[in-house]
């Protein structure tokens, strides 16, 4: 009997649905040469939903996300203007994506920031800083600390209007994700980037605590530690030194922007979210409405994305290496997305386009 999955489809909003467009082709073409099946299940998400629904996160989309093996989300948002349309409640990024996480306890953010060396040229950084391309492997904390933590406001004893978003972690948390860091780190170069900022924040102090008692499994890794702030610029300075890195929830959002920009885009940004029993899988990247309708979104994040699902939700890591040996080949073939710095040689294509030849190319190679 061929393998079967159900994947719930949530298109998002703006450059969403062109971009989520492309990277279900991905699916048709692993059917044609594989034994499996996809049933992919569309669902209502984000600003669209809530115009359609009053809410960002609809029940139905609850229940088919439920049902659902894994979960393809594509970016979410409006521009700050459009936002303001929608209660503060309500708006995608605290209406739909934060519940989505929570819903699933998807603790593990993995954003790779990845350039091969003949893709070397999108980046703003000089070729002598990146020798060999960019490959690092960003984890970010995703359900806890600022983002998950108790909120209130309102007019103190002063008199004055005030504001309190409180960074809670307990040790559990710490533990799984420092975990998720020191097994990716033992599957490559066994070096783990600890990103902190423990010489203001007690969260940081608790966090290093714990980080102590979980390297004690792993004494092949060698951990480095890093304050956050440091690491910002280091990025940008040689982020050859970097094999893995591992922070807290807001860190890695900030951060992990910071890679699209050395890659180039944030359109080369794919993204897993992972939890104990299921994952979803989303670009690192938002709406950008700016260009939505243009038929100019890069897809690569959003192609990439289901590359991931593919090895980490549905053991098809082998797959997953064709789809991005397809993208990276088209990229290194002298074609460019309007988001990425072309060379003078290089050709343009736009959505579409590069989801033709990536389509073309996964093919063939799923073909040999
Ligand atoms: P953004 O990431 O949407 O865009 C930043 C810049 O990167 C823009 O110039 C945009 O054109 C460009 N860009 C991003 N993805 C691209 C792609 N695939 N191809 C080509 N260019 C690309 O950030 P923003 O403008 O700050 O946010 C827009 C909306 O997205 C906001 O509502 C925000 O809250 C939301 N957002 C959602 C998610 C998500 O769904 N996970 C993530 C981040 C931001
Ligand atoms: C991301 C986004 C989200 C975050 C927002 C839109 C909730 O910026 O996935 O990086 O801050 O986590
Ligand atoms: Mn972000």
């Amino acid at each position: 009997m061929s393998n079967a999955y159900k994947v719930a489809i949530l298109e998002g909003d703006a450059i969403g649905p062109e971009i989520m467009a492309q990277a279900v082709r991905v699916f048709d073409a692993v059917t044609r040469h594989r034994d499996v099946e996809f049933e992919l299940i569309r669902a209502p998400f984000g600003a669209a939903a809530y115009f359609d629904t009053g809410k960002a996160f609809p029940e139905e989309t609850k229940a088919i996300c439920d049902s659902a093996d894994a979960i393809l989300k594509g970016p979410v948002g409006l521009s700050h203007e459009e936002s303001q349309k929608i209660p503060v409640d309500e708006q995608p990024e605290r209406g739909a994506i934060l519940p989505l996480r929570a819903r699933f306890n998807t603790y593990a953010n993995v954003r790779p920031i990845y350039l091969s060396a003949d893709m070397a040229h999108f980046s703003p950084l000089k070729k002598e800083v990146i020798p060999e391309g960019i490959d690092i492997i960003l984890i970010r904390e995703l359900v806890g600390g600022l983002y998950f933590g108790e909120k209130e406001s309102g007019v103190n004893e002063a008199g004055k209007r005030y504001v309190k978003e409180v960074l809670e972690y307990d040790e559990d948390q710490v533990r799984q994700i420092l975990k998720i860091g020191f097994e990716t780190a033992q599957g490559r170069k066994k070096v783990l980037h600890n990103i902190h900022k423990s010489n203001v924040l007690k969260s940081s102090v608790f966090w290093n605590e714990i980080l102590e008692e979980v390297r004690v499994d792993y004494p092949d890794v060698e951990v480095v530690h890093l304050l956050v702030d440091a690491a910002a610029t280091a990025l940008c300075l040689n982020p050859g030194q970097f094999d893995v890195m591992v922070m807290e929830n807001m860190f890695g959002d900030i951060l992990s922007d910071q890679g699209g920009g050395i890659l180039g885009s944030l359109g080369l940004m794919p993204s897993a979210c992972i939890g104990p029993d299921k994952a979803y899988y989303e670009p690192s990247h938002g709406s950008a409405p700016d260009i939505a309708g243009k038929n100019i979104a890069n897809p690569y994040s959003m192609i990439g994305s289901v590359a991931m699902m593919l090895e980490t939700s549905f053991n098809m890591g082998a797959e997953a290496k064709l789809v991005w040996e397809a993208m990276k080949s088209v990229f290194e073939a002298g074609y460019t997305t309007a988001d990425l710095k072309g060379t003078g040689e290089t050709q343009l294509l736009s959505t579409a386009e590069f989801g033709d030849k990536v389509m073309e190319k996964l093919d063939a190679l799923l073909a040999l």
